[in-house]
């Protein structure tokens, strides 16, 4: 396997999947939109039962990136009323760690064949596609949930509807932490039969 622990762009698609990591650091650097729009192309191409088109993206730039980031401190706020002001502004600035923020939302829709689980899993896929597609253009990813994902108030922040729901904060960046890529454990995972 060709590494990639220096962040340099993979060598081929396996190489791309098994040296991905999650980005720690991103620099202040902005990304132009065809980059952007070149990674939704590769997550819209992940397998779609009944190709219900079950995604959603959000993207948030520069200084768009403070609805989410005032949304998530409302978000504690409600959580946690007496979070102090160093608190609200350690949770906004969250949104900020990164040049681009996309939020990977689902939509699914109601399906004699399709279950809203596949539809999520769909989701899923696209989500790592977009991610597996970053690090090729030696791009970093990180992909965020936490209590936010689930906040009504973050949704309706993003223009969200309410039954769409979210399944990352996706932080892309050009990526300024060395990588860490985990060994790739199949230990007891795994059955022959
Ligand atoms: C559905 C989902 C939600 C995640 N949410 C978070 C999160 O809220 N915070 C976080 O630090 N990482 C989150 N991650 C990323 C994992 O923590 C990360 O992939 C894992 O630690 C393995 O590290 P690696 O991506 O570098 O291999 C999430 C991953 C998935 C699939």
């Amino acid at each position: 396997m060709t590494g990639s622990s220096d962040n340099t762009a993979p060598g081929s698609v396996f190489d791309a999947i098994v040296s991905r990591s999650s980005t720690k650091k991103f620099a202040d650097t902005s990304l132009a939109r065809h980059q952007i729009e070149t990674l939704l192309t590769a997550a819209v191409r992940a397998p779609d039962h009944g190709l219900l088109a079950p995604w959603r993206f959000t993207i948030l730039e520069g200084s768009s990136r403070s609805i989410l980031g005032d949304a998530m401190s409302a978000a504690l706020l409600e959580k946690t009323p007496d979070a102090d002001a160093e608190a609200q502004q350690r949770e906004a600035s969250k949104a900020f760690r990164s040049p681009v923020l996309i939020v990977v939302s689902a939509l699914p829709q109601p399906h004699p064949k399709v279950p809203a689980v596949e539809q999520l899993v769909a989701v899923g896929a696209a989500i790592q596609n977009l991610w597996v597609a970053a690090h090729s253009m030696s791009l970093g990813a990180a992909w965020k949930t936490g209590s936010h994902a689930y906040s009504a108030t973050v949704k309706r922040a993003l223009g969200l509807a309410e039954e769409e729901q979210i399944l990352g904060f996706l932080h892309v960046g050009v990526p300024l932490s060395k990588a860490v890529i985990r060994p790739a454990d199949l230990s007891g995972k795994v059955r022959w039969l």
